[in-house]
């Protein structure tokens, strides 16, 4: 079965995004990501992807759009979440965002690999909340970051299953 897992940071106000980019720079997030994904499918909405402005290397980079006509050498592109879906046949694949894949995917992951930034950065672009009746907390690591003289935590949450 498809193991689907978010990868995301947030600030102190679940902020991840601004003016179509990131709000930060946090270097040990990137090579962290970059570890993570490599070798596997990604998942995100046509923002993000433009956002980052090419497909990320060594891995399968699909991308949504409602737009027929959208294509990018390098991204395979769908026109919706299912056929993202149908596309990964079975394999895991990492949901990289950006809101509006996040939102949409949440109910349908079973694991969230989450960045929390320790500060109030302004951003216009949101995850949805994580219900503690759904997540469960399983890890968390925290750390400063001199460069942006902030404290960050690396945290998993895995899916709670219902017994019904
Ligand atoms: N901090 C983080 O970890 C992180 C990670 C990723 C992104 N971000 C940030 O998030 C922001 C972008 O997020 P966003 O919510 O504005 O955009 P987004 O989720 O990246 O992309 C939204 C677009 O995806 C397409 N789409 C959405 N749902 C679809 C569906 N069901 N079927 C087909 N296509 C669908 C639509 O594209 P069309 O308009 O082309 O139809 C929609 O406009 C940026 O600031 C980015 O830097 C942050």
């Amino acid at each position: 079965m498809t193991k689907l897992t978010i990868i995301v940071a947030f600030d102190s106000k679940g902020g991840i995004g601004i003016n179509n980019s990131l709000p930060w720079r946090l270097s040990e997030d990137l090579v962290r990501f970059k570890r993570i994904t490599t070798g596997h499918a990604i998942i995100m909405g046509r923002k993000t992807f433009e956002s980052i402005g090419r497909p990320l290397p060594q891995r399968r980079n699909i991308v949504l759009t409602r737009n027929t006509e959208w294509q990018h050498q390098g991204a395979e592109v769908v026109n919706s979440l299912q056929a993202a879906l149908h596309l990964i046949d079975n394999t895991d694949a990492f949901i990289i965002g950006g809101a509006d894949i996040y939102a949409q995917a949440l109910p349908l992951c079973s694991q969230l690999l989450v960045t929390e930034i320790h500060q109030d950065v302004a951003c216009d672009t949101f995850f949805p909340h994580i219900d503690p009746a759904h997540w469960r907390e399983k890890e968390r690591t925290t750390y400063y970051s001199e460069q942006n003289k902030f404290n960050y935590a690396f945290v998993t949450y895995q899916k709670i299953h219902s017994l019904s």
